[in-house]
């Protein structure tokens, strides 16, 4: 029997992407949770607020037909037209429902834009920091995350300038950019970014925009890569705004050239989208309102943080500009690698879930989520009492 395990072929080297860490934290949580232990959250990006009324009584209603049945691998029209209605509604962009593909959360989006775009071997810019399952994603696919430092000075984003010297030196495929970005929660300008998809462009490199955190902006109005290029791909989610997390599901806008390969992979990948989560997304869109609401709660927080935190010894953070994190002290001294993560270890996960109290100085290159509107300066206070968790960007 063990002899034939040890000539069973071994798992794939393409498995071997590091663990997205804020999972392993929140499985070492659960572990301490179950175990009868309190936590305090911090270390996932996860509102606290449910998903929209509206969407949750649909979802009720579907239900209760008693058939869940596959849908049309692209989605359901019906919420295909209403999220090319939003771009139309939101940022008065006109974009065909037949441009949108319905996917399950904006990671599925993912997978499927690189899919659909990229031969084995593409290298693909991404700014550093940045949210790490871009680069496992594109590892595992067998491209090569092309990482590209940012600092202060560029408020954390990815310029022309880097993007071009980084294509110079080697050629890219494409760059992906998000605004508001996760972990530093900055965002890029309207002009920076219409200037990042024009240089891009006309480079041949294709523009991917992860717009999940749009919604939640406070500096300033994010801007939809839609309006700038109909070849760009935009993926978004019902995670974040919305409230939707555990719904898991999402959407692209994909050039017309881009529907048909995108519909063949989605077809062979998943067939469709869970239809309940289809359902309560379309009726997410009558929930507005309350979702606005829960915004506000994150403003609040913000505000709060911003304020507070300085007394509470954290006197230097990024610019919260949008989404719902916050980076005290930022000072990625290490770099990210495509196959080195924060830390491979479920230890070392264990050990920021389990320490009881945690260290006086916090940990430099913390994100905290203030998503769940926690009194992240109460946080500050009761550190010492409460095993905290955070998702620790280390790069
Ligand atoms: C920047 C960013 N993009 C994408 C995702 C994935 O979200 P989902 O698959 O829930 O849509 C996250 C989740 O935290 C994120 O922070």
């Amino acid at each position: 029997m063990l002899d034939a395990a040890r000539r069973l072929v071994k798992p794939s080297a393409r498995s071997g992407v590091p663990p997205f860490m804020v999972m392993d934290v929140m499985a070492a949580a659960a572990r301490i949770e179950a175990a009868g232990g309190r936590v305090v959250h911090m270390e996932v990006g996860q509102p606290a607020a449910p998903a929209p009324q509206p969407a949750i009584a649909a979802a009720r209603a579907a239900l209760e037909t008693g058939r869940i049945d596959y849908t049309e691998a692209l989605g359901i029209p019906a919420l295909r037209a209403r999220i090319a209605r939003h771009y139309a509604e939101r940022y008065s962009v006109a974009v065909e429902p037949e441009r949108i593909v319905v996917t399950t959360g904006s990671s599925a989006g993912f997978i499927l834009a690189f899919l659909s775009l990229f031969e084995p071997g593409a290298r693909v810019a991404l700014a550093n920091p940045g949210y790490p399952p871009y680069r496992h994603i594109l590892t595992a696919l067998g491209c090569e995350p092309v990482l590209i430092d940012t600092s202060g000075a560029t408020r954390w984003a990815m310029t022309v300038e880097a993007l071009i010297a980084a294509h110079r030196k080697k050629p890219v495929q494409g760059v992906l950019v998000a605004s508001p970005a996760n972990p530093t929660g900055t965002m890029i300008r309207g002009e920076a970014l219409a200037a990042l998809v024009a240089a891009a462009e006309a480079e041949g490199i294709r523009f991917i925009s992860d717009e999940i955190y749009h919604g939640l902006d406070y500096a300033f109005a994010a801007q939809t890569a839609a309006q700038l290029s109909d070849n760009a791909v935009i993926i978004n989610s019902f995670s974040k705004y919305f409230c939707m997390t555990g719904w898991r599901i999402g959407w692209m806008v994909v050039p017309p050239d881009l529907v048909r390969p995108v519909e063949r992979l989605q077809q062979n990948l998943a067939i469709s989208v869970p239809t309940l989560s289809q359902v309560a997304a379309l009726a997410a869109f009558d929930g507005r309102d309350e979702m606005e609401a829960v915004k506000h709660g994150y403003e609040e927080n913000r505000r709060i943080l911003i304020e507070g935190l300085p007394g509470a010894g954290l006197d230097k953070f990024l610019p919260v500009d949008g989404a719902f994190y916050l980076s005290p002290n930022a000072c990625w001294r290490r770099r990210a690698s495509p196959r080195r993560p924060a830390s491979t270890s479920i230890r070392r996960a264990e050990r920021i879930s389990s320490a009881s109290a945690t260290p006086a100085r916090p940990p430099t290159c913390a994100r905290r989520s203030s998503g769940s509107a926690i009194g992240c300066v109460g946080w500050a206070k009761r550190r010492r009492r409460v095993p905290t968790t955070s998702n620790n960007h280390r790069w």
